[in-house]
């Protein structure tokens, strides 16, 4: 398996936070956001790593990150995103990097308390199709929402007016390397963007998507409301008592 993050787009949620630099460069609590989520693909045992940029300062990902020696990688990769295509238009700029492999997809300003190698492990076992990750919200209508029937979910909705389920889907996704023939049939959205919950309901249609619920604290980071909690998260993390 092989890691890519998004962290392209302009972040005009932002602004004027994001005027001269990218959204994924901003501090959460004591780190830069980028930070984040190649943590997260580390401690699930990801170390070949794809970072999607894009936007006017994209040469400090390398000035920040290099290598990723920090991180204890060998290598991080690099590529750029011209305009502002969507996170599906986006993702398809790693087919290359993918080769025949299967990949996670974490989005740069999402964020998690706890770890995905139980899922990353279970997608490896399921080999083929694509796994999401839940998380029960108050605020379901900000995010892709699904419709749940039973165990399966059945469609996703990209922020309905009126979400049928209390769930997130967060912005960590696995695909198997079918995901860049999805992404060539996809037609642009409303906005003029490739949907990456288009890529997700192309799954459930073929019957080949599963998902798991996410423990402990996820939020994203890309208005000023969530990118304060993402801080506040963090450093409560970091002050409170080590339990295990
Ligand atoms: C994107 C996805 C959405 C998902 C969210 C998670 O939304 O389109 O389905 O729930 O990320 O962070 P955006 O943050 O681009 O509005």
């Amino acid at each position: 398996m092989k890691g890519v993050i998004l962290a392209g787009g302009l972040g005009s949620r932002l602004q004027p936070l994001t005027k001269i630099t990218n959204k994924h460069l901003l501090p959460i609590y004591d780190k830069p956001m980028i930070y984040y989520p190649i943590q997260t693909l580390v401690d699930a045992g990801i170390n070949d790593i794809l970072i999607v940029t894009g936007g006017n300062n994209a040469g400090d990902f390398l000035r920040l990150l290099g290598n990723g020696k920090e991180f204890g990688l060998k290598e991080i990769r690099y590529t750029y995103q011209e305009g502002e295509g969507g996170i599906a238009e986006a993702l398809n700029l790693a087919h290359n990097f993918a080769g025949d492999d299967s990949i996670v997809v974490i989005l740069g300003d999402n964020l998690i308390e706890k770890g995905i190698k139980h899922a990353v492990d279970s997608f490896q076992k399921q080999g083929t199709g694509a796994k999401i990750l839940l998380k029960e919200v108050d605020d379901p209508e900000r995010f892709g929402v699904p419709i749940i029937d039973g165990d399966k979910i059945v469609k996703i909705e990209e922020k309905p007016k009126n979400p049928q389920s209390n769930y997130a889907i967060t912005g960590i996704y696995m695909y198997d390397n079918s995901v860049f023939e999805i992404i060539k049939t996809l037609k642009p959205s409303d906005r003029g963007e490739l949907e990456i919950t288009d890529v997700n309901n192309a799954y459930i249609e073929k019957g080949s998507m599963t998902y798991d619920h996410i423990e402990g604290w996820w939020t994203d980071a890309g208005t000023f409301e969530s990118l304060h909690h993402a801080s506040n998260l963090v450093a409560e993390k970091r002050d409170a008592p080590v339990t295990s």
